[in-house]
């Protein structure tokens, strides 16, 4: 407790992708707007919160390790509450208090609105809280039916007097995934694919943007999958909600994440290719180069239609940036198979990929029916060698832009690099085609767009600086800054 205000402290941890990053804002809002105050430093908090990741095995080690260097500290503080919240709270449920009985609270992403009113029943009745959404595929149609319903939509209306770098946000547009990618926990744990009412959205954009919000990022599971039927029987689509939302008055970036590779229809890349605010940045995961890969992850398409519609994107946005997630050593993955997947990743060009090495999650199709066959040696070969497949390119793509100047919004302190003497440090942000860019400013230019000159170039980054003048000559400085190829 913070003695001299009087007011209880909490801490949350936010693992995982950038719903949680969402999720973990509207949480400590609302524990916030019940009195809390949200402290950087987990020693000084009253309250201690992980909102947690079951997409891979590592993501959930962390957690339960994190916890463990808790039960010590628990015991000196027993008022002290620690809370397990998001993906591996729904995943793991009870188990949660068997692995770490001083655990007091756990709360899946479908429950999250009750966290502050759970928060403080442990607080006064002293005894542990558990709020999970019923499993998905629990035996007659009335479970699931009731399943739907508990997980719940969890979009309060932003309370803005707590939010942190107000220059940029997140807006969900879709929960869940009905997919159901045999490798994948997100629909157990995420629950039934739902979109929001579009006039929501709108009106949660505007009042973002009304409060100096420049960068939208729209987010879903497969979030070109957007659909929304109104009563009327009129449908929203997602090119539509870009459409509505992109003249709002100071809002300059639009991104969405992330797609699907079969609902990259040919309304939403007109809708990239017609809107200047909306990024040509688009992430289209592929998951593997192999057919038969593709076939037991139950993807829904083949290499030669995800080739396709990368054909597809070329011809409408053609320097739009592609990035996509690969995984390698997926069940019965061959040599040929990762190849493939080598192959593609050289055809397609991406800014970039995130690999990673299949990690069998109970739950999942995957976990129950197909074999964990390839060793974790060649996992890992496998990663890396993809991953200097993609960099070799990425290293190349970024080459070529020296010489460029782009227009930045610079998101904050870069975090490979500190402060020297305190007046100028070094800044990273984005180009409007996601491209990571560092050089050096001053603190003032956090949440603000300027022109960077690009000097310099790694796989991952470009390298830049604002003293424009010094390298070009004048009458290059007339043209405006552009976008990426
Ligand atoms: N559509 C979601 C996907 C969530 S999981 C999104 O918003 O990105 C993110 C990525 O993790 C997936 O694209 C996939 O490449 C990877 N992934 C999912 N399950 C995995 C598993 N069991 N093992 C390894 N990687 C996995
Ligand atoms: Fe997962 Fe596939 Fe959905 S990767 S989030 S089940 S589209």
């Amino acid at each position: 407790m913070d003695t001299k205000s009087g007011r209880k402290k909490l801490f949350i941890e936010t693992l995982g992708c950038q719903m949680n990053v969402l999720d973990s804002e509207f949480v400590a809002a609302a524990l916030q707007e019940r009195g809390y105050e949200l402290t950087p430093r987990i020693q000084d908090a009253d309250v201690i919160l992980f909102n947690t990741c079951s997409v891979r095995q590592h993501a959930e080690d962390k957690v339960y390790s994190a916890l463990g260097r808790l039960k010590h500290r628990k015991r000196r503080q027993p008022d002290l509450i620690i809370g397990v919240i998001g993906c591996m709270a729904q995943k793991d449920q009870k188990l949660i208090f068997h692995r770490a009985p001083h655990v007091d609270l756990v709360a899946g992403p479908g429950q999250l609105h009750r966290v502050p009113d759970l928060v403080e029943q442990v607080e006064y009745e002293r005894r542990r809280q558990l709020a999970v959404s019923l499993p998905r595929n629990a035996g007659p149609r009335s479970r699931i039916e009731e399943s739907f319903e508990t997980f719940e939509e969890y979009d309060p209306d932003r309370l803005a007097r707590f939010r942190t770098g107000g220059f940029q946000a997140y807006v969900r547009i879709m929960m869940g995934c009905d997919k159901f990618c045999t490798f994948c926990v997100v629909p157990s744990v995420r629950g039934p694919e739902q979109s929001r009412p579009p006039q929501a959205i709108y009106e949660e954009c505007k009042r973002l943007v009304d409060r100096g919000c420049v960068e939208i990022t729209l987010l879903g599971q497969t979030v070109n999958s957007y659909r929304y039927r109104h009563g009327d029987g009129r449908v929203t689509r997602l090119s539509d909600l870009l459409a509505a939302i992109h003249d709002l008055p100071g809002l300059r970036r639009i991104k969405f994440v992330t797609n699907y590779p079969r609902d990259m229809t040919d309304d939403l890349l007109e809708a990239v290719r017609d809107l200047p605010r909306v990024s040509p940045y688009l992430h289209v995961p592929a998951q593997s180069g192999s057919n038969a890969v593709l076939k037991r992850m139950k993807r829904g398409y083949t290499v030669e239609e995800y080739l396709e519609m990368v054909d597809r994107v070329r011809e409408y946005v053609p320097d739009a940036a592609l990035a996509s997630d690969f995984i390698v050593g997926f069940c019965g993955e061959t040599e040929e198979d990762f190849e493939a997947t080598c192959e593609l990743v050289r055809r397609v060009r991406y800014k970039n990929c995130f690999v990673f090495k299949y990690s069998p999650r109970p739950g999942t199709k995957a976990y129950e029916r197909l074999q964990d066959d390839v060793p974790e040696e060649i996992k890992r070969r496998r990663n890396n060698e993809l991953l200097a497949v993609q960099n070799a390119i990425s290293l190349a793509q970024n080459q070529a832009l020296i010489g460029r100047v782009f227009e930045v919004l610079v998101y904050g302190p870069s975090p490979a690099a500190r402060s020297r003497d305190g007046s100028t440090l070094q800044l990273a942000g984005r180009t409007h085609d996601d491209r990571i860019v560092v050089f050096d400013g001053t603190p003032g230019l956090v949440g603000k767009f300027v022109n960077v000159l690009v000097t310099a170039a790694t796989p991952t980054t470009l390298i830049g600086t604002t003293e424009i003048e010094r390298y070009l000559p004048v009458e290059l400085l007339a043209e405006p800054a552009t976008g990426a190829n």
